[in-house]
């Protein structure tokens, strides 16, 4: 199934698709989730056992710290082993091209690999990041389509070339906690950055605080628009100031261009959310899904300030795989 189309339901009382958790999609009831992942911090102790036995393996074809440690830290709190791989470093040269012959320098096809870790293990995540070359190869998210293919468990988006679920469910745990207002305005502001970064978190992000009813508002340079089918329900800007104006949440973050597809703009710095900035909104909480580079994306007195979120909404990233983890359990 590819991204694009909706997951389908399942009956009885789970709140996610049964094999796959990769976009807002495959979720049947975001309230739900949340409210699950609220009790979660409220109950130290919720379903310490019930992953007893049981193992999550993370495949990652791309760093990570976050992701990586969250999702291991949420196995250890249900009570599951957590078996970690850098793909094509840990193992053998990974092949995912379909119907080659494999004479050259990859040894192991990525359809014995994912079978042989379903092997092992009763859930799989896996990390696979937009090559930001070519638009529509990355939007047909090729090798976690594969991936979910040739697994016969369950598997968790560790971030994808399109979406970052994890990060998302992450995102509105913390907003539900740390602004308790009615008609919450969101801001999604685009930042500068030096190196060409994908568009999963910003998109991912929209998606889903549509799909939980947000007041959503996005700011970004011309060319940086992204893909209308998602933002469909928000308000978009090109000026950034007029898009911050009385913010509650404003979430800073990168992505690369659309239009041309996957370039770079680090000369616009005038998009630096800096404490000039802030004054457009106060009162607002910032937010950035992290590793944030301080005073190009974000300067320091915003993010040593009280109003800056961040380190608290990494914390909530264990919540959310925790949640997620226990619909399959
Ligand atoms: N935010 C996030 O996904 O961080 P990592 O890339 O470190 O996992």
């Amino acid at each position: 199934m590819s991204q694009q189309q909706e997951s389908q339901p399942r009956p009885g009382d789970s709140l996610i698709h049964p094999q796959r958790f990769t976009s807002v999609k495959d979720v049947y009831d975001v309230q739900g989730l949340l409210e699950s992942a609220l009790q979660i911090k409220s109950d130290p102790a919720w379903y310490q056992d019930r992953g007893r036995g049981k193992a999550l393996g993370l495949v990652f074809f791309n760093p990570s710290l976050r992701t990586r440690l969250s999702s291991q830290r949420a196995a250890q709190l249900l009570g599951m082993d957590c078996l970690i791989m850098n793909a094509n470093q840990d193992g053998w040269q990974i092949e995912t091209q379909e119907g080659v012959i494999m004479d050259g320098d990859k040894q192991e096809h990525l359809s014995e690999a994912v079978g042989v870790l379903s092997q092992y293990c009763d859930v799989l995540g896996l990390r696979s990041f937009a090559g930001l070359q070519d638009a529509a190869s990355d939007a047909a998210e090729g090798l976690l389509e594969q991936f979910i293919r040739y697994a016969t468990v369950p598997v968790l988006s560790l971030e994808s070339a399109t979406r970052h679920p994890l990060q998302s469910l992450a995102d509105l745990i913390t907003i539900k906690e740390e602004v308790r207002k009615p008609n919450t305005k969101v801001v999604l502001t685009w930042a500068p950055h030096p190196r060409a970064l994908p568009q999963a978190v910003p998109a991912s992000f929209a998606e889903w605080m549509l799909a939980a009813d947000m007041d959503l508002h996005i700011a970004h340079p011309e060319g940086f628009a992204l893909d209308p089918a998602i933002t469909e329900g928000a308000q978009l800007y090109t000026d950034q100031e007029e898009a911050l104006a009385g913010a509650d949440v404003v979430y800073v973050k990168n992505w690369s261009s659309t239009t041309p597809y996957g370039q770079a703009a680090p000369e616009r710095k005038e998009w630096l959310f800096d404490a000039e900035k802030q004054k457009l909104c106060p009162e607002a909480k910032i937010m950035h899904c992290l590793p944030v580079r301080r005073n190009v994306v974000i300067s320091d007195d915003v993010l040593d300030s009280p109003q800056a979120i961040h380190l608290q909404q990494a914390g909530n990233r264990t919540r959310a795989c925790q949640v997620v983890l226990n619909q399959w359990l």
